[in-house]
């Protein structure tokens, strides 16, 4: 079904294209916190699962990160790129039937076919890298098609009135296209320490020039359209975009900080770091001024998932800045800290602006359930499980090191872990996934319009001409 927008500024928008990325978003986060979940397990029981391949610790985990960012992650922000390309250009995407295809592709040709070899034993053993080559293949193939089906709209509409949401989508899908070969490919024919920096490389550019730039995309696009506010500074937007996009790409080796990686590049890395530390303040300061009146923890349920993600940048960045010195780094790497300074990064930020951008769409399908009551409980819950999550493996890493920089042996550093391993697989583990239920509940029963009532008795559901303050002088000259 297609929606025909009522308002007068804004072209078509694929409700069912957004509809149906967003329950396979949701439906692969469920598939991948239960491989998390079984993997958090195997470290207290290692038993569980023993003389069973596919249920191995290593396949699962791949299942799990893979899953999370390009199945979850991947269709959440193709959900909201239908939702927002028209609206931002003006322009409807490219066709409905490549949409199509993409949907299919980018599920039953990638994450379908990724899942079952990896849990098979067919995989890639390079980090965020880790579906194998021929599943990689069609991941170029469909990001291609993702750049035909939601680029054009912008080049028709002209590019002197690009919002900073647009900014961050054209970024992030043209430095995806040409990222995702260079990690996932290269690496395999560039052996020793050159692949390694390969890997590094693509490791920061899947969460610097792809996650990151969706997940701002959305929070720079839901916080004018809820609060009905512009943004606080274009300049500011502006340098962040900019700060971020030129440093992303230096930072890869802050990954292998004390390596064989020559020792400019690591140094080069971790200055990097620092200033990107600086840049993410610039832009969180933009995001907060603009989240002025809206309070600590908005009304709205996508405003709120979307504010409480910007803050979870600023605490995981300036975390990320600290971890890549090397006093730091000497005390935290391979620790649990890092696993969850990654949780607070890809579901304190990404995620909870993922979601945020999900809840604004949804909101705004007529024809679409909504549970706002659910919604509700999900946001809690998830808050509770990640903050939960995020301390106990943040102290697990400080006396994980502080074992390792004693020379204990390494037993006793995994017996101490094991308190830790399990709060974290039988506390927060629960809150997390009750929450993400909780919010396929909120998305799927529910009166029908139930979000669309919602929104235009409160802020009123029109596409606002505010989201592009001065640049998008919308037809009908509502700017
Ligand atoms: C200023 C910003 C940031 C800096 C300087 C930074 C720095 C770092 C460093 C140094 C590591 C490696 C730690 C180690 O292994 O010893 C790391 C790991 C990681 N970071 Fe960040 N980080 C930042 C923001 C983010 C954001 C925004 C995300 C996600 C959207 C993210 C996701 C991750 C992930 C997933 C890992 C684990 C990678 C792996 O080893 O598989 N980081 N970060
Ligand atoms: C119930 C919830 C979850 C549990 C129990 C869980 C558990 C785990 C475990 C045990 C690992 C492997 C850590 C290691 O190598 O020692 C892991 C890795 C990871 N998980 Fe989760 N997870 C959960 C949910 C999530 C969610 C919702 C996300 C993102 C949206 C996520 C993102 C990641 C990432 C990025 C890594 C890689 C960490 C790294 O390489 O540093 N997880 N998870």
């Amino acid at each position: 079904m297609t929606e025909i927008a009522q308002t007068r500024s804004v072209p078509r928008v694929e409700t069912t294209l957004v509809h149906a990325h967003g329950i396979a978003a949701l439906v692969t986060l469920l598939i991948s916190v239960t491989c998390g979940i079984i993997v958090a397990l195997q470290l207290l029981y290692p038993d569980l699962g023993a003389g069973t391949p596919w249920l191995s610790w290593g396949r699962l985990r791949y299942a799990h990160t893979q899953g999370i960012m390009l199945g979850w992650l991947g269709n959440a922000f193709f959900a909201f790129l239908y939702h927002a390309v028209p609206i931002l250009s003006g322009r409807p995407v490219t066709s409905t039937r490549l949409g199509r295809w993409l949907f299919a592709l980018w599920n039953f040709a990638v994450m379908l076919p990724g899942w079952v070899l990896v849990l098979a034993g067919v995989s890639q053993p390079l980090e965020w890298a880790e579906f194998p080559l021929v599943v990689d293949a069609v991941v170029v193939v469909a990001l291609v098609m993702a750049a035909v089906q939601f680029l054009p709209p912008f080049f028709a509409r002209g590019l002197e009135y690009l919002y900073v949401s647009s900014w961050y989508i054209i970024g992030g899908l043209v430095f995806t296209l040409l990222s995702y070969p260079m990690g996932n490919i290269v690496p395999e024919y560039v052996p020793g320490a050159a692949g390694a920096a390969f890997s590094g490389l693509w490791i920061h550019d899947a969460v610097g020039l792809f996650v990151t730039p969706m997940a701002l995309a959305i929070i720079y696009f839901v916080i004018p359209a809820a609060t009905r506010r512009p943004i606080y500074s274009h300049l500011l937007s502006m340098l962040g975009f900019w700060l971020l996009f030129f440093l992303y790409p230096l930072n890869g080796t802050h990954h292998y900080v004390f390596s064989i990686i020559p020792m400019s590049a690591q140094l080069t890395a971790i200055a990097a770091s620092a200033l990107l530390g600086v840049d993410v303040i610039i832009v969180v300061a933009n995001l907060l001024l603009s989240l002025r009146g809206a309070g600590i923890i908005p009304k709205d349920p996508g405003l709120r998932f979307v504010a409480t993600g910007t803050w979870f940048y600023l605490i995981v960045s300036v975390q990320g800045s600290m971890q890549a010195q090397m006093s730091v780094n000497q005390a935290v790497h391979f620790t649990d800290w890092v696993v969850a300074h990654s949780h607070l990064a890809m579901l304190g930020f990404a995620s909870f602006a993922a979601a945020g951008g999900l809840v604004h769409t949804w909101q705004r399908i007529p024809w679409a359930r909504y549970n706002a009551r659910a919604i509700n409980h999900a946001y809690w819950l998830v808050v509770a499980g990640l903050l939960l999550m995020f301390v106990d493996l943040t102290l697990a890493g400080l006396v994980q090191g502080q074992l390792w920089a004693d020379g204990a042996p390494w037993i006793e550093s995994v017996q101490a872990s094991r308190v830790y391993w399990v709060i974290r697989a039988h506390g927060s583990s629960w809150l997390i996934a009750g929450g993400f239920i909780s919010l396929l509940v909120g998305l799927t029963t529910g009166p029908v319009g139930g979000g669309l009532k919602a929104v235009a008795d409160s802020v009123g559901a029109e596409p606002i001409a505010q989201i592009a303050p001065k640049l998008v002088p919308l037809a009908g000259g509502a700017a």
